[in-house]
């Protein structure tokens, strides 16, 4: 069933209409209460939503939503292990990865825990024995260098999270290979040691193409260089579901980590995926991560609806898409180290939930994923916010600030802070014609070219945020941040009745994209549009040159 036909969807398009007269500048006059109302905290996370577009009426009513939604009912499908993804008839199950509690969790008639804990402890002791020394290349040296070779959700979630604790880390040095374009695995090993380095090659599936390219050719260049196809078995190990594939690609069984059909590619790194970060941090680092996002899991699961961040998050994202049209959603990390979060969510988010057809293959008659995009939120001061403060367009925002990291320099956290809090504002109250004329009457300014500078130097405000402040970048504070944002995307799925867990939108390229290597390969194939027919005929003659 769509979501419009609840009477609740109706009564949030009446409230739209009151709302698009509304500025948020009067709102607070009217109302500065709506300050210390419109917080939640949960884990070290307090969510301050005063600076949106809505009320109390507005709130109560998306929460009626998703109660005719029953987010609840959904919620408890996905945490309890039913085959909650309907399409590709698998359970849902992340959350189990990071269960701190024994209480079983069993799909197909088997208890999943035992498993997921005897891999971690797999993971573990491999990554200590890299961290301690006590694994050894073949020539018998330490290993000083981790190249993960993967893709998607085998790159972006481990990527992301040794960049936001780089600060602690204290193991190997990680790189991270994605791209097939040649220059991203040939630059990366510039720099390294073969006889010092080791691969992990990441991916769910074993079958992309992207990754299998790099591990072939990282293991051309591992092989020449230590001049024995023995080698590999000491600088090769693989992360997978998929184990024929991985023994066929020649990484013995013993060196692969595995992991389960019901965790999806972009809910991954809290799996054996998540290697690269026990190698970086070690297992106690790992395990406060995984603490962390089970500690929102808990608060998701049993928070009511209007303290529960995920629900919160993920209703006021509602309102913005199908009420208000704002279909585009920036995320503003003000720490440098969370500079590849909103990659991450990018993923997360527009391969969940860039999807136009409901749960039982009925088209949708609302929209559905926002555009998420993003980079750390002072860089992008200099850059893409003037859009944001006076562009034709309002685009929602999620300020994040975690007031505390080991490797801070206090000195400039006051300016972090400052600029974090300064945009908030000035997006929301934005500066009015009269007091443009003010300020450039005291600085001197004469009459007539005060009344020219007018119409450039407004504000129009009324620009929504949410602010996340985190009291510590500490793994667990972390864990507890991406579960936030998994949750948020589920709670809008739940809401849009779409299949937050396929992504059957990357096949078709997938196919083409096969069909065409082929063709520039001179090999016969698939015709197609006079466009890309010309596009073959021309990158198959440079290819040919080169
Ligand atoms: O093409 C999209 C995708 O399937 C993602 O969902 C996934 O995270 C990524 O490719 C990598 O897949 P794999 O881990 O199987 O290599």
């Amino acid at each position: 069933m769509s979501p419009t036909q609840h009477a609740s969807w109706q009564r949030l398009r009446a409230l739209a209409e009151s709302w698009r007269k509304l500025h948020l500048r009067q709102v607070f006059e009217r109302d500065p209460d709506r300050a210390t109302r419109m917080t939640a905290s949960a884990v070290g996370i307090h969510l301050d939503y005063a600076k949106n577009s809505l009320d109390q009426e507005v709130l109560d009513a998306l929460i009626e939503l998703a109660k005719d939604c029953d987010l609840a009912g959904q919620r408890e499908a996905m945490f309890t292990g039913q085959r909650y993804n309907l399409t590709e008839n698998r359970a849902v199950l992340h959350t189990a990865l990071r269960q701190q509690t024994d209480a079983p969790i069993v799909v197909d008639g088997d208890n999943v825990l035992p498993h997921v804990r005897a891999e971690r402890t797999r993971c573990y002791a491999f990554a200590e024995s890299v961290r301690t020394g006590h694994w050894r290349g073949h020539s018998g040296q330490t290993i000083t260098d981790v190249v993960n070779i993967g893709i998607g959700g085998s790159d972006l979630g481990p990527l992301m999270v040794c960049e936001a604790l780089a600060p602690l880390a204290d193991g190997p040095r990680l790189h991270f290979v994605s791209n097939v374009d040649g220059t991203h695995l040939s630059q990366t090993l510039k720099r390294l040691d073969p006889a010092r380095t080791l691969f992990v090659v990441a991916s769910k599936t074993f079958t992309t193409i992207e990754t299998l390219s790099n591990a072939r050719s990282a293991r051309a260049w591992l092989v020449e260089a230590l001049g024995s196809e023995s080698a590999v078995a000491r600088h090769f190990v693989a992360v997978s579901t998929a184990r024929e594939k991985v023994t066929a690609f020649g990484i013995d069984a013993h060196s692969m980590f595995g992991f389960w059909d019901w965790v999806g590619g972009r809910y991954s790194l809290w799996s054996a995926i998540g290697l690269p970060i026990m190698l970086a941090l070690g297992g106690a680092r790992f395990d406060e991560l995984l603490a962390g996002a089970a500690e929102m899991d808990e608060h998701f699961r049993a928070a009511p609806a209007e303290r529960n961040l995920p629900v919160l998050l993920g209703l006021i994202g509602v309102w913005y898409v199908n009420f208000l049209g704002h279909s585009s959603h920036l995320l503003a990390p003000y720490n440098n180290t969370l500079r590849r979060l909103p990659a991450w969510l990018q993923q997360l988010d527009m391969e969940s939930n860039g999807k136009t057809v409901h749960r039982d293959g009925s088209p949708v008659d609302h929209a559905t994923g926002p555009i998420v995009w993003g980079e750390p939120g002072i860089n992008g001061q200099h850059a893409y916010f003037q859009l944001l403060h006076q562009g034709s367009q309002i685009v929602p925002v999620d300020f994040i600030l975690a007031l505390s990291q080991r490797g801070q320099l206090d000195s400039h956290l006051p300016t972090l802070v400052a600029n974090c809090l300064a945009q908030s504002a000035a997006m929301m109250r934005g500066k009015t014609a009269e007091e443009v004329r003010t300020e450039l009457t005291a600085r001197g300014m004469s009459a007539g070219d005060i009344e020219t500078a007018i119409p450039h130097r407004v504000f129009p405000g009324n620009r929504p945020s949410n602010t996340l402040l985190i009291d510590a970048l500490s793994p667990h504070r972390l864990g507890a941040l991406l579960a936030l944002y998994e949750h948020k995307v589920f709670v809008q799925a739940a809401v849009w009745n779409i299949n937050a867990f396929d992504q059957w939108g990357v096949e078709l390229g997938k196919q083409l994209a096969s069909d065409i290597e082929n063709r520039l390969k001179g090999n016969e194939g698939k015709q197609y549009d006079a466009s890309t027919e010309a596009l073959i005929a021309l990158a198959a003659a440079q290819i040919e040159r080169h």
